[in-house]
């Protein structure tokens, strides 16, 4: 018997909602990240005693769990050897180009597939450990893909979740993968898994009848249970399938991700960002139209694509950098990933050529911010941005569309939105592209340039309406509440959320 403290509430993700600075010079200190999870788990941290697992940014550290704006935070450790092999190997140089279309070609390397098993089992361990009886888990993204079925393993009385924050590739590419079938296991060990889009859902449904030829009725997923499985007697939903044997059911749907839209709101509704807003015009010259692209440096966003448009625009002579600019904000990104740094180095070529080619003294054809800004001047940009470019070739959902809409309190700007983003799926009144079609990409850039106030106004009434009643809570409350059910069904637990904390 130990007396480390259990929580009811328990989050597993790859990185912490807090990061380890370690400076040049100075102290190291923890740096708050409140990404839009944090933002969307925090008020279900505190109400149901809950900890947040994950690594702390930094190679070869260990920490103790600590508390941070209300949270218990658990580090897990990642050597130098598991972020080259894990993080940068597997999970970014594998699944990612995987999972977004192959866009880059993916490398299979065995050592890397270790190390992910390796990092997998600890996360699950870590998660085993500080679990109470008959906690809810919620595990998130394709880093830790086999974390369900380990933690199941090794504690059947767990109600658990997973999130895929990036799509899910139809069957043709997925079945690519040497390990493909060892992930659907993975996943299957959780009682709810949650997708983007419809598509993705459908996608891994696909894999599941194809690699394990188990039965899915919608969304349901019919698992048999083994009859030597350890937590056979703990199994929630288990019926009996049309061919006799004992199921366990998962559920598998769509669950679109969204942004605190209320915070951008009430940002842009700051009159110092307004007044910032104005500032980046009068900075950027004043020009009629201001065009903008806030993306990670990453491959599947089509940054390459969106800057070919516009060069043409401008060598064909139907823009002129009198009275456009492109402010590109390109996010630094996994910059030890070599498809990276090809891209860096293929974008930055790309914008040297098209400012040294069309931008004059007054005038800068794209200005290119290789940073990344805190939210409140993010606000301001998309203020001051009359059209913003979304032209990702792949992307699970795309946040940025959703917190330019939020952020238009005026009610005006053109979004231009790649369908091959999955916010394509609700947000039907931005100008819909496909962005490999340059000449159709460029006509949106003109149609958006020149579109009329009334309708922009109308396109974004309807868009703001979505994402204001589409946020964030709305997201993790539905996901969550299919957990609960999931719990319910034949178990004695009640809300898994509003448990008191055990000593165990
Ligand atoms: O959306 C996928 C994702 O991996 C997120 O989990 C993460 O916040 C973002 O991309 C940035 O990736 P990384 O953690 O590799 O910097």
């Amino acid at each position: 018997m130990t007396t480390e403290r259990t929580y009811d509430f328990i989050v597993v993700s790859n990185r912490l909602p807090v990061d380890r600075v370690v400076p040049a010079t100075g102290e190291a200190f923890w740096q708050h990240s409140p990404g839009g999870l944090v933002t969307a788990l925090e008020p279900v941290m505190r109400a149901s005693a809950g900890a947040w697992i994950g690594w702390a940014g930094q190679p070869d550290l260990e920490f103790e769990p600590f508390e941070s704006d209300g949270i218990k935070i658990v580090p897990v450790p990642l050597s130098t050897s598991d972020i080259e092999n894990y993080y940068e190997g597997f999970s970014n140089d594998t699944l990612w180009p995987l999972y977004h279309d192959v866009i880059a070609p993916p490398k299979y390397r065995r050592e890397w597939w270790d190390a992910y098993v390796e990092v997998n089992q600890r996360f699950s361990d870590a998660a085993a450990k500080a679990s109470a009886h008959g906690a809810a888990v919620w595990v998130h993204d394709y880093q830790l893909q086999l974390v369900p079925q380990m933690l199941r393993e090794a504690r059947p009385d767990l109600v658990i979740g997973f999130f895929n924050h990036i799509p899910f590739p139809p069957y043709g590419i997925y079945s690519q993968l040497p390990w493909r079938r060892q992930i659907i296991e993975g996943l299957l060990g959780a009682d709810v898994i949650g997708f983007q889009r419809l598509a993705d859902a459908g996608n891994f449904a696909r894999a599941v009848r194809r690699l394990k030829g188990y039965d899915t009725r919608g969304p349901i997923i019919e698992v048999p249970i083994e009859v030597d499985d350890p937590g056979a007697g703990s199994h929630r939903h288990v019926t009996r399938s049309r061919h006799g044997g004992l199921v366990r059911t998962v559920l598998a749907m769509q669950f679109p991700i969204s942004i605190d839209a209320r915070m951008y709101e009430e940002m842009a509704s700051r009159p110092e960002i307004q007044e910032r807003a104005r500032q980046i015009r009068k900075d950027l010259g004043n020009p009629k139209t201001i065009m903008l692209g806030v993306d990670r440096l990453d491959y599947t966003k089509g940054i390459g694509h969106r800057l070919e448009a516009f060069g043409e625009l401008l060598a064909d002579g139907r823009i002129s950098v009198d009275d456009v600019t492109l402010v590109q904000v390109a996010s630094p990104s996994r910059e030890r990933v070599e498809t990276y740094r090809q891209l860096r180095d293929e974008i930055e070529l790309t914008v040297g050529r098209i400012n040294g080619d069309y931008s004059s003294i007054s005038h800068t054809a794209i200005s290119y911010l290789h940073h990344g800004y805190p939210r409140e001047e993010m606000v301001a940009l998309y203020l001051a941005a009359d059209v913003m470019l979304v032209t990702a070739l792949r992307d699970g959902m795309n946040l940025v569309a959703k917190e330019y809409v939020a952020s238009r309190v005026d009610d005006d700007g053109v979004l231009i939105l790649s369908e091959f983003a999955g916010a394509s799926d609700e947000l039907r009144q931005a100008l819909l592209i496909n962005p490999h079609d340059i000449e159709g990409l460029k006509d949106a850039m003109l149609r958006a340039i020149s579109m009329p106030k009334r309708e922009r106004s109308r396109r974004m009434r309807v868009l703001r309406k979505r994402v204001l009643t589409n946020d964030v809570a709305r997201w993790s409350a539905a996901f969550l509440d299919a957990l609960t059910r999931s719990a319910h069904a034949d178990h004695p637990l009640q809300h898994p959320l509003g448990h008191e904390s055990r000593e165990r």
